[in-house]
């Protein structure tokens, strides 16, 4: 039976100026970066608040620290079960009360306790095109597959890996000559693209999730 239609928790844009980014990095952080640079203009109807992070030292956390915003660092390592690193990630995000989490080349999975505060509003960026190629190696995959078209895919965060409903896609060419590099870069190039045109869709339409089916608007 289908799922019935869940309607976008973010708040229109007359009630609230701005829909509330929290931002979810492990690495280099330019998914990050790109959407840093898109809210720098009132008009794009949302401002990240805060950037979260697995791990210490990554130029994703010092984009977020040059640009004033505030910032932590949950480490896997540092806790007991990984449920109760998953309840420090979401207490964390819920003190920067979010309209919308991020998830930007973070690579961790998203547990119980999260999904449950955020799911229908967590989206992750992937890149491959779902639901080809998921996991950790989304670009390698599909290389080694011999695919001609590769891509990036944002979707809503469900409990499994890369399964969640779609918000989004962007394919670019595989390159006879590429490696796993310059694939990855230049699926990053359209990925940045795609991540902020639909985040701020996201952020100024609303969206409806039915089903697996998810539209921008009210
Ligand atoms: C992005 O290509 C993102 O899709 C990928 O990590 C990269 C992060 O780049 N995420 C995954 O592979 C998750 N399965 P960035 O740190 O430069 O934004």
């Amino acid at each position: 039976m289908p799922k019935p239609t869940r309607r976008s928790p973010l708040r229109p844009s007359s009630a609230r100026s701005s829909a509330r980014l929290v931002v979810l990095v492990s690495g280099s952080g330019t998914n990050l970066q790109a959407l840093l640079d898109a809210t720098a203009d009132p008009s794009y109807g949302a401002s990240v608040v805060a950037v979260g992070a697995d791990r210490d030292g990554i130029e994703g956390l010092a984009r977020a620290e040059r640009a004033g915003i505030s910032t932590f660092v949950h480490r896997v390592r540092d806790f007991g079960t990984r449920e109760d690193w998953d309840v420090a990630v979401t207490d964390s995000c819920r003190s920067f009360e979010p309209d919308l989490v991020v998830s930007a080349g973070f690579m961790k999975l998203a547990g119980a306790a999260f999904l449950e505060s955020y799911g229908g509003r967590y989206v992750n960026t992937h890149p491959a095109l779902l639901p080809s190629f998921p996991g950790m190696h989304g670009a390698a995959d599909a290389l080694e597959h011999g695919v001609k078209l590769a891509g990036a895919t944002l979707f809503v965060v469900d409990a499994g890996v890369d399964t969640g409903p779609i918000v989004a896609q962007s394919a670019v060419p595989v390159e006879d000559d590429d490696t796993v590099e310059t694939l990855h870069e230049r699926i990053k190039v359209a990925e940045r693209q795609m991540l902020v045109d639909a985040v701020g869709r996201m952020a100024r339409e609303g969206f409806t999730i039915d089903g697996r089916r998810v539209r921008f608007g009210p």
